[in-house]
């Protein structure tokens, strides 16, 4: 009897050790990685984003969905630093920063303002997924709009929605992440 119990506990301890949790499931999947683990980053160094990878950044956010695939934006990219400086005052040297804007005040339009959202997503992922920081801001669009139109050539009649900040992080800057509500509070089945 002393001999089985001694073989089940070891049975049960290998079956634990190999059955990863529904998390460790998740985040092994290599196509929800990035969207599982990716966080805001506050920890941007100094470095370049390279040219083919800011491409490949800018593919995702002109991939995103759209309603009635309407593609309402245009993305601007800011590598001037003094003009990025003006728009995020914490820039970091090399950072990028995309701004997506689209026709009216970039406010009231719910459908575009939702479409530049979702690009805004896509770009943001898309900069973690190739190992490098990314960050989305709102807090300077009333300025952008009010002040730097010209200076960034947004199309007649656009407003800036939303930005993503790219830029090179610091490997462990992951600690910094904020938790999120447990699923019971935010997820209901019907
Ligand atoms: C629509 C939107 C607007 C945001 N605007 C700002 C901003 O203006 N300034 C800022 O520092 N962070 C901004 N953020 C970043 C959020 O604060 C961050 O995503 C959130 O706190 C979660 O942080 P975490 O990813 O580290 O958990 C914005 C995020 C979103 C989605």
């Amino acid at each position: 009897m002393k001999k089985f119990t001694i073989c089940a506990a070891i049975l049960c301890a290998l079956c634990l050790s190999v059955m990863p949790t529904l998390d460790a499931q998740q985040s092994s999947n290599p196509g929800l990685q990035p969207i599982l683990n990716h966080y805001a980053t506050r920890n941007f160094v100094a470095g370049a984003v390279l040219k083919a990878d800011l491409d490949l950044i800018l593919q995702a956010g002109i991939r995103a969905p759209s309603a009635n695939n309407r593609q309402p934006w245009q993305f601007t990219v800011v590598q001037n630093q003094n003009l990025a400086k003006q728009i995020v005052s914490s820039i970091v040297a090399d950072n990028v920063l995309i701004i997506i804007s689209a026709v009216g005040d970039g406010k009231t339009n719910g459908s575009q303002i939702l479409d530049c959202a979702l690009a805004a997503e896509s770009i943001y992922l898309a900069a973690q997924a190739l190992g490098y920081g990314s960050r989305i801001y709102t807090g300077p669009m009333d300025a952008i709009n009010r002040n730097l139109k010209s200076d960034l050539g947004l199309p007649n009649g656009y407003s800036a929605v939303a930005l993503v900040r790219v830029g090179r992080v610091q490997a462990d800057a992951v600690s910094g992440a904020s938790s999120r509500k447990d699923a019971n509070a935010v997820v209901n089945y019907k």
